[in-house]
């Protein structure tokens, strides 16, 4: 009977790749006999997909784990398993079950392959600590069930980071940058595809250097080429793009391809060309400049997204000034933006000139404010005009509504019927506040 299935409850942190990884987790759970709640008081198994970029993640987490002790007390068949890349790090696992005896299971990015294995087993065995530091091969195989039936699908094109940008612990906890052949590829969106799926969001690191570093005789203009190409899927998007590798035949096949969206997510960090240099970013202002200018030529409706940090080791207030003046120059339409956190084990860790906490405060603050105005801006503008939009559902916060998506990914609210969930439409936008826009189909 469909009530007395086991239930699992997945919480997720950190970006895509680490959202994906969470789906293929839940996936395994699924395929074990769980089925999904939402409920945490439900829940046979909790699992939590954890990020280990800033301490802020790490530390959310970790009171997170903590909370679930009252539930584990309250059912100790409850099942906790703790994943992914904040795990993943030598020593963590070791260190944190001391604290938290409650949780089952510890295993990191490495280990996806094996979950379903350390599932059965953490029926019989109490606690298991599963954390290989070489990525294993079919760790990096996809369980194309894990987005199978959606309309929107994440597919992994690369693992691993290879740049070593001096603030950074992915390539320490995802290791080598790594490509996976375009075949795999495309025979996993065509399976996407049959199920449903109209958009593939296509991951890695730095997709701009896809299949370059295996020796592939394709590189990721090709690959979205090909992509383009496959029947009944209507977007592409892809995340995320280092500047140093964005090159113009990329941005030509980004203008040309049909299926393509046109929105790039190009982080710069850092406008300073000494905190470049120190973050090991490998360009200039002014080169990042240059490309912004080479994708307006090429794609004048592109929406640019960007990522920022303030307060790296040794920034000056000229230096951050010159982060304020790229994102005056530039007409981002939202930005990441954080303050630096000191990971143990990259090159910035050691770093001296460390920035106080309340500089990196009233720095980000400062940024954030500049930032917020040029994104209303941005939004503003776009009122009057038609867009495309690939129909979700109904909207969350008003169920009244449909929600979509435009192809630069902004969320559009407006009324229509139900059946068009699943389609595009084009969308004129009437008003906009802070997150969404309202419109009126067309
Ligand atoms: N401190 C602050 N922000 C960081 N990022 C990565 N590492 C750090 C760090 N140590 C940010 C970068 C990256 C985004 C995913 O997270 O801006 O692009
Ligand atoms: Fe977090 Fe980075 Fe891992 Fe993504 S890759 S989950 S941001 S640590």
């Amino acid at each position: 009977m469909q009530g007395n299935k086991k239930k699992y409850l997945t919480l997720s942190y950190g970006c895509q790749m680490s959202e994906r990884d969470a789906e293929t987790f839940s996936s395994v759970a699924r395929q074990q006999g769980y089925e999904k709640t939402t409920e945490l008081e439900q829940a046979d198994l909790i699992i939590i997909n954890t990020c280990c970029v800033r301490e802020s993640a790490e530390n959310k987490i970790i009171g997170k784990i903590g909370q679930l002790k009252n539930y584990k007390e309250k059912k100790p068949s409850l099942k906790i398993a703790v994943c992914g890349c904040m795990v993943q790090q030598p020593g963590t696992a070791e260190k944190l079950s001391k604290r938290a005896a409650h949780v089952d299971i510890w295993t990191g990015t490495n280990d996806i392959g094996n979950f379903a294995q350390l599932l059965k087993s953490a029926s019989e065995n109490s606690k298991i600590i599963c954390v290989s530091q070489e990525a294993q091969k079919n760790g990096d195989r996809e369980i194309s069930t894990a987005e199978y039936g959606k309309l929107k699908a994440n597919v992994n094109i690369m693992y691993g980071c290879n740049n070593y940008c001096a603030y950074c612990i992915v390539p320490f906890v995802r290791g080598e940058e790594r490509s996976r052949p375009k075949e795999d590829i495309c025979e996993e969106i065509g399976v996407l595809v049959q199920g449903g799926c109209k958009e593939v969001t296509l991951l890695g690191q730095n997709v701009n250097s896809y299949g370059l570093r295996d020796g592939f005789a394709y590189d990721f203009s090709n690959l979205l080429q090909e992509v383009d190409q496959l029947p009944n899927l209507d977007r592409i998007r892809f995340i995320t793009s280092h500047p140093k590798d964005l090159s113009d035949l990329l941005i030509k096949t980004i203008a040309e391809g049909q299926k393509i969206c046109e929105h790039i997510h190009l982080p710069f960090q850092a406008g300073s060309n000494t905190i470049l240099r120190a973050m090991n970013r490998n360009y200039t202002r002014e080169y990042y400049l240059e490309r912004i200018k080479a994708i307006l030529g090429m794609i004048p409706e592109v929406r640019l997204t960007t990522d920022i940090i303030v307060g790296f080791p040794g920034e000056t207030e000229e230096d951050f000034e010159q982060t304020i003046d790229l994102v005056q120059k530039v007409h981002f339409s939202q930005a990441f933006t954080f303050m630096y956190s000191k990971r143990s084990g990259t090159a910035a860790a050691s770093y001296e000139e460390q920035i106080p906490l309340d500089v990196k405060k009233r720095r980000l603050q400062r940024l954030m404010s500049i930032q917020n105005a040029r994104s209303l801006s941005w939004r503003e503008q776009m009122t009057g005009k038609e867009y495309e939009v690939l129909v979700e559902g109904p909207s969350k916060n008003n169920p009244e509504m449909l929600t979509g998506r435009t192809r630069g990914n902004e969320v559009v609210v407006f009324p229509g019927h139900l059946d068009l969930a699943g389609t595009l439409v084009l969308v004129r936008i009437q008003s906009v506040n802070s997150w969404t826009l309202w419109g009126e189909l067309v």
